[in-house]
Protein backbone atom coordinates (compact mmCIF):
# COMPACT_ATOMS: atom_id res chain seq x y z
CA UNK A 1 0.00 0.00 0.00
CA UNK A 2 1.45 3.32 -0.72
CA UNK A 3 0.41 6.09 0.77
CA UNK A 4 1.02 10.02 -0.19
CA UNK A 5 -0.38 13.57 1.51
CA UNK A 6 0.67 17.33 1.04
CA UNK A 7 0.61 20.24 3.48
CA UNK A 8 0.69 23.69 2.43
CA UNK A 9 3.50 26.45 3.96
CA UNK A 10 0.43 29.20 3.90
CA UNK A 11 1.89 29.83 8.07
CA UNK A 12 3.01 27.93 10.46
CA UNK A 13 0.65 24.46 10.93
CA UNK A 14 -1.72 24.31 13.58
CA UNK A 15 -3.99 22.09 15.75
CA UNK A 16 -6.45 21.09 13.10
CA UNK A 17 -3.27 20.56 10.50
CA UNK A 18 -2.00 18.13 13.01
CA UNK A 19 -4.73 16.16 14.45
CA UNK A 20 -6.84 16.43 10.67
CA UNK A 21 -3.88 15.28 9.02
CA UNK A 22 0.20 14.81 10.04
CA UNK A 23 -0.07 12.61 13.30
CA UNK A 24 -1.74 10.64 10.18
CA UNK A 25 1.12 10.50 8.62
CA UNK A 26 2.98 9.31 11.00
CA UNK A 27 1.04 6.66 12.19
CA UNK A 28 1.26 5.55 8.53
CA UNK A 29 4.89 6.40 7.68
CA UNK A 30 5.62 2.48 7.90
CA UNK A 31 3.38 0.94 5.14
CA UNK A 32 5.06 0.02 2.44
CA UNK A 33 5.79 3.12 0.63
CA UNK A 34 5.03 6.94 2.58
CA UNK A 35 5.25 10.04 0.37
CA UNK A 36 4.81 13.30 2.43
CA UNK A 37 5.84 16.80 0.91
CA UNK A 38 5.20 20.43 0.87
CA UNK A 39 2.83 21.98 -1.04
CA UNK A 40 4.73 24.98 -2.29
CA UNK A 41 3.17 25.06 -5.78
CA UNK A 42 -0.27 25.16 -4.09
CA UNK A 43 0.62 27.87 -1.82
CA UNK A 44 1.64 30.11 -4.63
CA UNK A 45 -1.88 31.03 -4.78
CA UNK A 46 -2.33 32.66 -1.58
CA UNK A 47 2.28 33.49 -0.41
CA UNK A 48 3.17 35.90 -2.56
CA UNK A 49 6.44 36.89 -1.25
CA UNK A 50 9.35 35.09 -1.99
CA UNK A 51 11.40 35.28 1.41
CA UNK A 52 8.53 34.50 3.34
CA UNK A 53 7.28 31.36 0.99
CA UNK A 54 10.85 29.82 0.84
CA UNK A 55 10.72 30.35 5.18
CA UNK A 56 7.28 29.05 5.67
CA UNK A 57 8.17 26.07 3.27
CA UNK A 58 12.17 25.34 5.16
CA UNK A 59 9.54 25.89 8.93
CA UNK A 60 7.09 22.58 7.23
CA UNK A 61 10.33 20.62 6.86
CA UNK A 62 11.51 21.45 10.38
CA UNK A 63 8.02 20.78 12.08
CA UNK A 64 6.92 17.75 10.71
CA UNK A 65 10.59 16.08 11.05
CA UNK A 66 10.52 17.48 14.79
CA UNK A 67 6.56 15.76 14.93
CA UNK A 68 8.23 12.24 13.72
CA UNK A 69 8.37 11.83 10.59
CA UNK A 70 11.04 9.57 9.92
CA UNK A 71 13.52 10.05 6.79
CA UNK A 72 14.02 5.95 6.83
CA UNK A 73 10.47 5.61 6.38
CA UNK A 74 8.53 8.10 4.78
CA UNK A 75 10.01 10.12 1.73
CA UNK A 76 9.56 13.75 2.15
CA UNK A 77 10.28 16.49 -0.46
CA UNK A 78 8.89 19.91 -1.90
CA UNK A 79 6.34 19.67 -4.34
CA UNK A 80 8.56 22.11 -6.84
CA UNK A 81 11.33 19.53 -6.99
CA UNK A 82 9.56 17.37 -8.99
CA UNK A 83 8.60 19.18 -12.17
CA UNK A 84 7.08 15.81 -13.18
CA UNK A 85 4.04 16.75 -11.19
CA UNK A 86 3.47 19.92 -13.26
CA UNK A 87 4.18 18.14 -16.25
CA UNK A 88 0.86 15.49 -15.74
CA UNK A 89 -1.22 17.89 -14.47
CA UNK A 90 -1.28 19.73 -17.89
CA UNK A 91 -2.22 16.30 -19.19
CA UNK A 92 -4.93 16.20 -16.64
CA UNK A 93 -6.25 19.66 -17.20
CA UNK A 94 -7.07 18.50 -21.07
CA UNK A 95 -9.37 16.07 -19.86
CA UNK A 96 -10.95 18.10 -16.57
CA UNK A 97 -13.93 19.28 -17.16
CA UNK A 98 -14.58 23.14 -16.02
CA UNK A 99 -17.81 21.85 -14.70
CA UNK A 100 -16.02 19.81 -12.31
CA UNK A 101 -13.31 22.76 -10.71
CA UNK A 102 -16.65 25.23 -10.73
CA UNK A 103 -18.00 23.27 -7.73
CA UNK A 104 -14.81 22.74 -5.80
CA UNK A 105 -15.38 24.86 -2.68
CA UNK A 106 -11.99 27.11 -2.36
CA UNK A 107 -12.69 28.32 -6.17
CA UNK A 108 -16.77 28.79 -5.35
CA UNK A 109 -16.06 31.10 -1.90
CA UNK A 110 -13.59 32.96 -2.99
CA UNK A 111 -16.09 34.08 -6.33
CA UNK A 112 -18.95 33.94 -4.17
CA UNK A 113 -17.51 36.86 -1.61
CA UNK A 114 -16.84 39.00 -5.00
CA UNK A 115 -13.23 38.02 -4.79
CA UNK A 116 -11.03 37.47 -8.22
CA UNK A 117 -9.04 34.19 -8.31
CA UNK A 118 -6.30 33.66 -10.86
CA UNK A 119 -6.87 30.29 -12.69
CA UNK A 120 -4.34 28.68 -10.26
CA UNK A 121 -6.98 28.98 -7.71
CA UNK A 122 -9.03 27.21 -10.14
CA UNK A 123 -6.85 24.52 -11.61
CA UNK A 124 -5.60 23.83 -7.70
CA UNK A 125 -7.65 20.61 -7.57
CA UNK A 126 -6.00 19.55 -10.95
CA UNK A 127 -2.45 19.89 -9.48
CA UNK A 128 -3.81 18.21 -6.58
CA UNK A 129 -4.89 15.14 -8.54
CA UNK A 130 -1.13 15.37 -10.09
CA UNK A 131 0.29 15.30 -6.96
CA UNK A 132 -1.49 12.15 -5.97
CA UNK A 133 -2.10 10.18 -8.90
CA UNK A 134 2.08 10.95 -10.13
CA UNK A 135 3.07 8.34 -7.30
CA UNK A 136 0.11 5.30 -7.82
CA UNK A 137 -0.86 6.25 -3.98
CA UNK A 138 -3.41 4.27 -2.76
CA UNK A 139 -4.60 6.18 0.47
CA UNK A 140 -4.52 9.76 1.12
CA UNK A 141 -4.99 10.91 4.64
CA UNK A 142 -6.28 14.36 4.69
CA UNK A 143 -9.08 16.07 6.97
CA UNK A 144 -12.47 16.62 6.14
CA UNK A 145 -11.81 19.75 4.13
CA UNK A 146 -9.51 17.40 1.65
CA UNK A 147 -12.21 15.31 0.60
CA UNK A 148 -14.05 16.92 -2.34
CA UNK A 149 -10.34 16.90 -3.74
CA UNK A 150 -9.69 13.61 -3.64
CA UNK A 151 -13.32 13.07 -5.41
CA UNK A 152 -12.19 15.15 -8.05
CA UNK A 153 -9.11 13.27 -8.08
CA UNK A 154 -11.08 10.31 -8.61
CA UNK A 155 -12.89 11.45 -11.27
CA UNK A 156 -10.37 12.71 -13.13
CA UNK A 157 -8.68 9.05 -12.86
CA UNK A 158 -11.32 7.52 -14.18
CA UNK A 159 -11.95 9.47 -17.31
CA UNK A 160 -8.37 9.56 -18.02
CA UNK A 161 -8.20 5.28 -17.24
CA UNK A 162 -11.75 4.98 -19.68
CA UNK A 163 -10.50 7.14 -22.65
CA UNK A 164 -7.21 6.05 -22.49
CA UNK A 165 -6.58 2.64 -20.76
CA UNK A 166 -5.80 1.71 -17.08
CA UNK A 167 -2.74 4.23 -16.98
CA UNK A 168 -3.81 5.82 -12.66
CA UNK A 169 -4.41 4.07 -9.69
CA UNK A 170 -7.83 5.34 -8.02
CA UNK A 171 -6.78 6.44 -4.59
CA UNK A 172 -8.95 6.69 -1.19
CA UNK A 173 -8.97 9.66 1.25
CA UNK A 174 -8.34 8.37 4.86
CA UNK A 175 -10.05 10.71 7.31
CA UNK A 176 -10.57 10.25 10.85
CA UNK A 177 -13.80 10.47 12.30
CA UNK A 178 -12.73 12.07 15.73
CA UNK A 179 -10.55 14.82 13.86
CA UNK A 180 -12.16 15.11 10.67
CA UNK A 181 -12.70 19.38 11.27
CA UNK A 182 -11.10 20.51 14.50
CA UNK A 183 -12.55 23.60 15.42
CA UNK A 184 -10.66 26.69 16.29
CA UNK A 185 -10.98 29.27 18.94
CA UNK A 186 -14.41 30.67 17.80
CA UNK A 187 -15.81 27.00 17.34
CA UNK A 188 -15.81 27.21 13.16
CA UNK A 189 -13.08 25.18 11.56
CA UNK A 190 -9.80 26.09 12.79
CA UNK A 191 -8.06 27.67 9.81
CA UNK A 192 -5.48 30.26 8.65
CA UNK A 193 -8.06 32.12 6.52
CA UNK A 194 -10.26 32.36 9.59
CA UNK A 195 -8.00 33.82 11.76
CA UNK A 196 -8.54 31.17 14.86
CA UNK A 197 -5.96 28.68 15.02
CA UNK A 198 -3.38 27.57 17.73
CA UNK A 199 0.13 27.04 16.03
CA UNK A 200 1.70 23.60 17.54
CA UNK A 201 4.94 25.19 18.62
CA UNK A 202 3.55 28.55 20.29
CA UNK A 203 5.65 29.43 23.09
CA UNK A 204 3.83 28.51 26.53
CA UNK A 205 3.32 32.02 26.97
CA UNK A 206 1.60 32.93 24.01
CA UNK A 207 -0.19 29.22 24.19
CA UNK A 208 -2.12 29.84 27.27
CA UNK A 209 -2.92 33.23 26.72
CA UNK A 210 -4.83 31.69 22.98
CA UNK A 211 -6.37 28.97 24.79
CA UNK A 212 -7.96 31.51 27.39
CA UNK A 213 -9.02 33.36 24.84
CA UNK A 214 -10.70 30.66 23.34
CA UNK A 215 -14.78 31.45 23.36
CA UNK A 216 -17.55 29.82 25.70
CA UNK A 217 -21.13 30.70 26.26
CA UNK A 218 -22.37 32.81 28.95
CA UNK A 219 -24.10 30.27 31.02
CA UNK A 220 -23.36 30.17 34.87
CA UNK A 221 -21.14 28.22 36.63
CA UNK A 222 -23.73 25.68 38.29
CA UNK A 223 -25.58 24.53 35.22
CA UNK A 224 -24.86 21.31 33.78
CA UNK A 225 -23.33 21.84 30.06
CA UNK A 226 -23.33 19.05 26.69
CA UNK A 227 -19.63 17.98 26.65
CA UNK A 228 -20.65 17.32 22.90
CA UNK A 229 -21.54 19.98 21.44
CA UNK A 230 -19.22 21.82 23.16
CA UNK A 231 -15.91 23.06 20.95
CA UNK A 232 -13.37 23.75 23.93
CA UNK A 233 -14.67 19.89 25.10
CA UNK A 234 -13.62 18.86 21.17
CA UNK A 235 -10.21 20.55 21.99
CA UNK A 236 -9.48 18.94 25.01
CA UNK A 237 -10.40 15.64 23.64
CA UNK A 238 -7.59 15.70 21.26
CA UNK A 239 -5.17 15.75 23.66
CA UNK A 240 -6.42 13.85 26.46
CA UNK A 241 -6.43 9.81 27.55
CA UNK A 242 -9.60 7.96 27.57
CA UNK A 243 -10.00 7.92 31.49
CA UNK A 244 -9.29 11.75 31.64
CA UNK A 245 -11.33 12.63 28.48
CA UNK A 246 -14.27 10.66 30.65
CA UNK A 247 -13.69 12.42 33.69
CA UNK A 248 -13.99 15.69 32.06
CA UNK A 249 -17.44 14.92 30.25
CA UNK A 250 -18.92 13.82 33.74
CA UNK A 251 -17.61 17.08 35.01
CA UNK A 252 -19.17 19.04 32.68
CA UNK A 253 -23.09 16.86 32.96
CA UNK A 254 -22.46 17.50 36.21
CA UNK A 255 -21.91 21.16 36.40
CA UNK A 256 -20.54 23.56 39.03
CA UNK A 257 -17.64 24.23 37.62
CA UNK A 258 -15.91 26.86 35.03
CA UNK A 259 -14.18 27.15 31.50
CA UNK A 260 -11.40 28.46 33.02
CA UNK A 261 -10.73 25.15 34.58
CA UNK A 262 -11.19 23.44 31.42
CA UNK A 263 -9.11 26.16 29.61
CA UNK A 264 -6.21 25.46 32.32
CA UNK A 265 -6.11 21.77 31.73
CA UNK A 266 -6.27 22.18 28.19
CA UNK A 267 -2.99 24.57 28.20
CA UNK A 268 -1.23 21.92 30.32
CA UNK A 269 -2.21 18.97 28.44
CA UNK A 270 -1.21 20.88 24.93
CA UNK A 271 2.54 22.05 26.21
CA UNK A 272 2.99 18.39 27.60
CA UNK A 273 1.95 17.28 24.08
CA UNK A 274 4.19 19.05 21.69
CA UNK A 275 6.79 19.87 24.28
CA UNK A 276 9.13 17.63 23.31
CA UNK A 277 8.71 18.16 19.55
CA UNK A 278 9.56 21.84 20.24
CA UNK A 279 12.78 20.89 21.61
CA UNK A 280 13.71 18.35 18.86
CA UNK A 281 12.57 21.02 16.36
CA UNK A 282 15.60 23.41 18.11
CA UNK A 283 18.14 20.53 17.28
CA UNK A 284 16.84 20.27 13.54
CA UNK A 285 17.15 24.11 13.07
CA UNK A 286 20.74 23.84 14.46
CA UNK A 287 21.43 21.15 11.96
CA UNK A 288 20.42 22.63 8.14
CA UNK A 289 22.50 20.51 5.87
CA UNK A 290 20.97 17.25 7.68
CA UNK A 291 18.13 18.71 6.54
CA UNK A 292 18.54 19.56 3.16
CA UNK A 293 20.04 16.30 2.39
CA UNK A 294 16.59 15.13 3.69
CA UNK A 295 14.89 16.67 1.39
CA UNK A 296 17.33 16.43 -1.61
CA UNK A 297 16.80 12.50 -0.97
CA UNK A 298 13.42 12.71 -1.08
CA UNK A 299 12.99 14.53 -3.90
CA UNK A 300 15.48 12.19 -5.74
CA UNK A 301 13.12 9.55 -5.28
CA UNK A 302 10.09 11.14 -5.53
CA UNK A 303 11.51 11.94 -9.23
CA UNK A 304 12.08 8.54 -9.76
CA UNK A 305 8.38 7.28 -9.03
CA UNK A 306 6.77 10.33 -10.57
CA UNK A 307 8.77 9.72 -13.92
CA UNK A 308 7.70 6.53 -14.32
CA UNK A 309 4.34 7.60 -13.83
CA UNK A 310 4.19 10.45 -15.86
CA UNK A 311 5.32 8.30 -19.22
CA UNK A 312 2.86 5.71 -18.94
CA UNK A 313 0.30 8.60 -19.35
CA UNK A 314 2.67 10.50 -22.21
CA UNK A 315 2.60 7.23 -23.88
CA UNK A 316 -1.21 6.94 -23.48
CA UNK A 317 -1.85 10.05 -24.76
CA UNK A 318 0.28 9.51 -28.24
CA UNK A 319 3.05 12.19 -26.24
CA UNK A 320 6.08 9.74 -27.53
CA UNK A 321 6.47 9.19 -31.22
CA UNK A 322 10.11 7.99 -31.42
CA UNK A 323 8.83 5.13 -28.79
P1 LIG B 1 -3.82 22.29 3.79
O1 LIG B 1 -2.41 22.73 3.68
O2 LIG B 1 -4.89 23.31 3.84
O3 LIG B 1 -3.98 21.39 5.08
C1 LIG B 1 -3.11 20.32 5.36
C2 LIG B 1 -3.89 19.19 5.99
O4 LIG B 1 -4.48 19.63 7.23
C3 LIG B 1 -5.86 19.30 7.23
N1 LIG B 1 -6.60 20.30 8.02
C4 LIG B 1 -7.51 19.99 8.96
N2 LIG B 1 -7.96 18.80 9.41
C5 LIG B 1 -8.89 18.83 10.40
N3 LIG B 1 -9.37 19.98 10.94
C6 LIG B 1 -8.94 21.19 10.52
N4 LIG B 1 -9.41 22.30 11.09
C7 LIG B 1 -7.98 21.23 9.47
N5 LIG B 1 -7.35 22.24 8.81
C8 LIG B 1 -6.50 21.64 7.92
C9 LIG B 1 -6.27 19.33 5.76
O5 LIG B 1 -7.44 18.60 5.53
C10 LIG B 1 -5.05 18.73 5.10
O6 LIG B 1 -5.11 17.32 5.09
N6 LIG B 1 -4.77 20.95 -0.89
C11 LIG B 1 -4.15 20.49 0.33
C12 LIG B 1 -2.64 20.24 0.17
C13 LIG B 1 -2.34 19.26 -0.90
C14 LIG B 1 -2.60 17.85 -0.86
C15 LIG B 1 -2.14 17.35 -2.11
C16 LIG B 1 -3.16 17.02 0.10
C17 LIG B 1 -1.76 19.54 -2.10
N7 LIG B 1 -1.64 18.38 -2.84
C18 LIG B 1 -2.23 15.99 -2.41
C19 LIG B 1 -3.26 15.65 -0.21
C20 LIG B 1 -2.81 15.15 -1.45
C21 LIG B 1 -4.33 21.60 1.36
O7 LIG B 1 -4.57 22.71 1.04
O8 LIG B 1 -4.12 21.23 2.65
Amino acid sequence: MRVLSGIQPTGRFHWGNYFGAIRQYIDLQHEDEAYYFIANLHALTTVRDRQELEQLSWDAALDLLALGLDPNHAILFVQSDVPEVSELCWLLMTMTPMGLLERCHAYKEKKEKGLTADSGLFTYPVLMAADILAYDADIVPVGEDQGQHIEVCRDIAQKFNHHRGEVFVLPKAKILDQSAKVPGTDGEKMSKSYNNTIELFEEPKQLKKKIMRIQTDSRPMDEPKEPQTDHLFQLYSLFASVDDRDEMADLYRRGGFGYGEVKKSLAAAAEAYFGPARERRAELQAQPEQVRQILGDGAAMARKKASSVLKRAQEAMGLCPGG
